[in-house]
């Protein structure tokens, strides 16, 4: 299975993100475009990267009422991604049509992929304002299992939640895992975090690293030496 380094590009601007990307002369890397920047610059920037060679994870986490989903991810179809999410919290039938949606006339389609729980959600407010009485283990192991189910890729998780969800939903159920750090970095706002090499250990097939690449002095050593520690 296919294991990469995918740098968050959270920036707030076509120009801003190109900047950026201009500095990777040698490995193209995989890209990941979330809201800020798709609802700053559109369709455009997503196709700008593209043709450059990137291969790009669209992170737009779709949750509506099935056939509203099924009707967006038939347009992001068109996009030539390589990767796209949905919040599993939008029930098997919604990820089915979420599938379905993004499935292209000749069958192919890019990987499609669900959130369970936010890695910003504590147990304590998925019980005091979900009303979700399960441990946050237990959710996110049953969402997995609604995903997989529903025909989807993979989960998007912290990679210490890698081990259990691959026991309860195969070896080759994908973990997009974002919450990396270098060993001798700052956490910023992340809470449960590794380092690459970790992650590597713990079995997660792709590592979503922003700061410690987009704010380094030098992001592209910052890749490298990421890419060096996860793929060995
Ligand atoms: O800068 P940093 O490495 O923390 O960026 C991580 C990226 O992964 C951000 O784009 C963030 O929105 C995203 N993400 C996350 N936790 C999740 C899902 C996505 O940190 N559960």
């Amino acid at each position: 299975m296919a294991k990469d380094v995918i740098i968050a590009c959270d920036f707030s601007s076509a120009e801003q993100t190109l900047a950026f990307l201009d500095r990777f002369q040698g490995r193209k890397p995989f890209v990941k475009i979330g809201m800020e920047l798709y609802y700053a610059a559109g369709p455009d920037i997503v196709r700008e990267i593209k043709k450059r060679g990137h291969q790009i994870f669209l992170d737009l986490k779709l949750h509506d009422i099935p056939n509203t989903v099924r009707k967006a991810m038939a347009v992001l179809s068109h996009l030539d991604v390589d990767m796209c999410n949905v919040h599993a919290a939008g029930t098997i039938e919604m990820m089915k049509a979420g599938l379905e949606g993004l499935t292209r006339e000749d069958g192919t389609r890019p990987l499609l992929i669900a959130v369970t729980q936010l890695t910003s959600t504590s147990e304590q407010r998925m019980h005091d304002d979900l009303l979700i009485g399960a441990s946050m283990e237990e959710t996110i192991a049953h969402y997995a299992e609604n995903t997989r189910d529903a025909g989807l890729d993979g989960v998007v998780c912290s990679p210490l939640e890698s081990p259990v969800i691959k026991s309860r939903c195969g070896e080759n159920f994908i973990t997009v895992t974002p919450g990396v750090r270098f060993a001798d970095a700052a956490a910023d706002d992340q809470v449960r975090i590794t380092t690459p090499a970790r992650a590597r250990e713990l079995g997660s097939d792709y590592i979503v690293v922003g700061r410690p690449i987009t704010a380094a002095a030098d992001p592209v050593a910052a890749y490298e030496r990421c890419i060096k520690e996860f793929l060995g």
